[in-house]
């Protein structure tokens, strides 16, 4: 984006060699365009530049004022190149901090999780109980709108297979309530284990159907799965998950940290019943909260072979939206929908885009959105 430069009336007057009188008439004539900051003119400086070289035009015969103009361009154009060339070095600067607190982050994260394994789940504490069970309500309340805007279906009487759960339970216990007649889930980690009793007591208290599911939360708890199956397998194989044919699939931020999405779409194939549904909210941003905001494509900076190394478990995969399409197509899948939940502006997009990696540099690869909502049904 072209810089806006903006000069005081005594700058104007100045630079363009005429009186603050004449820079005052052009405002009031409409010759000039500005804005008002704390009661004093502040005038584009591009329009002063056309508006003198118009006054230039009219006044040839008067020799002096085309010099004052001719000055006052050169003297302006110079500034301009010196502010593009000093927003260009502060670009420069910040793309190189980010390419660089980007790449220590990937590092020390592979550290960090190679020593402890993936376990936080959520940018917020485990301890914030209020906080966990509205994002579940909301996150489940999400799903149901999804799908009912889809198919028109409600939830009554499906089997529910959710993708990476996380931390807790709580999406089961909102979706038995909401008509759900069974829940399976499989992660690739055993994270329910740093939720405390004390969180689903509270949740308990928000549902309509409390004392016929908290039996249902006792067994799972104490490894005796009905109607809420747990499953941990740490290669995420969905060929272990007990035989059941499922009507729904639902996930939430947990496809991007799969390692083989194409494997574990093909695997839901054979889960699925014929008309079934898939409804995932995908998170293809940065995930580290300090750079999350300030530079949301981070991980897309980075060639693959970096990438590579940087490799820990539960790393974003950085498939982009058009993959997760063809792979359901490919396996079965149809009436495929890719629904952009957050997107980039496109000035931003195209101030980046030259600081992204071969692979996520062209336009194919849609990289304006940050999270998405995709939504199958089986054949
Ligand atoms: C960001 S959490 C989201 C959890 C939950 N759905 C939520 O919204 O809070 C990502 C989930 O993906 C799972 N996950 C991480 N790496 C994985 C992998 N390589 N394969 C399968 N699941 C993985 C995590 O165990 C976790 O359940």
């Amino acid at each position: 984006m072209k810089p806006v430069i903006r000069l005081s009336v005594s700058e104007a007057a100045k630079m363009f060699g005429i009186s603050q009188r004449t820079v005052r008439r052009a405002i009031q004539i409409s010759e000039v365009t500005y804005v008002v900051v704390q009661g004093r003119y502040k005038i584009n400086f591009e329009s002063l530049l056309r508006w003198s070289q118009r006054r230039s035009r009219t006044n040839e015969t008067n020799r002096a004022s085309a010099n004052t103009s001719i000055s006052g361009k050169l003297v302006a154009s110079s500034i301009l190149l010196i502010h593009s060339h000093l927003e260009r070095k502060k670009n420069s600067m910040q793309n190189t901090f980010f390419f660089l607190m980007g790449l220590a982050v990937l590092f020390l994260n592979k550290l960090r999780y190679g020593l402890r394994g993936y376990r936080e789940p959520r940018p917020f504490a485990p301890t914030d109980h209020a906080r966990a069970i509205t994002y579940d309500q909301d996150v489940v309340d999400q799903w149901l709108k999804a799908l009912h805007n889809y198919t028109g279906e409600t939830l009554e009487g499906k089997v529910v297979l959710e993708l990476g759960p996380g931390a807790d339970l709580g999406p089961a216990l909102f979706l038995l309530d909401r008509g759900a007649r069974k829940y399976i889930t499989v992660d690739a980690n055993r994270l329910i284990d740093q939720t405390p009793h004390r969180f689903y007591e509270e949740l308990l208290k928000r549902l309509d159907h409390a004392e016929e599911i908290k039996p249902e939360l006792e067994k799972t708890l104490a490894g005796n799965d009905d109607r809420i199956q747990y499953v941990v397998d740490s290669t995420f194989d969905l060929t272990k998950l007990p035989r059941e044919a499922i009507d729904l699939v639902v996930s939430q931020a947990a496809f991007e940290h799969f390692d083989h999405v194409e494997k574990t779409i093909n695997q839901l194939g054979h889960l699925v019943k014929s008309g079934g549904v898939l409804i995932a909210e995908v998170d293809t941003m940065t995930h580290t909260g300090a750079l999350r905001g300030r530079d949301p494509l981070n991980i897309y900076r980075y060639s693959n072979f970096l990438y590579r190394l940087a490799r820990f478990d539960g790393i974003p995969n950085r498939l982009r939206p058009a993959r997760y399409k063809s792979f359901l197509e490919q396996n079965g899948w149809y009436n495929v929908e890719i629904l952009p939940l957050q997107t980039m502006t496109k000035e931003d997009m195209e101030r980046i885009r030259p600081q992204l990696a071969k692979p996520f540099r062209h336009d194919d690869a849609d990289m304006q959105i940050l999270t998405f909502l995709l939504r199958a049904t089986k054949r």
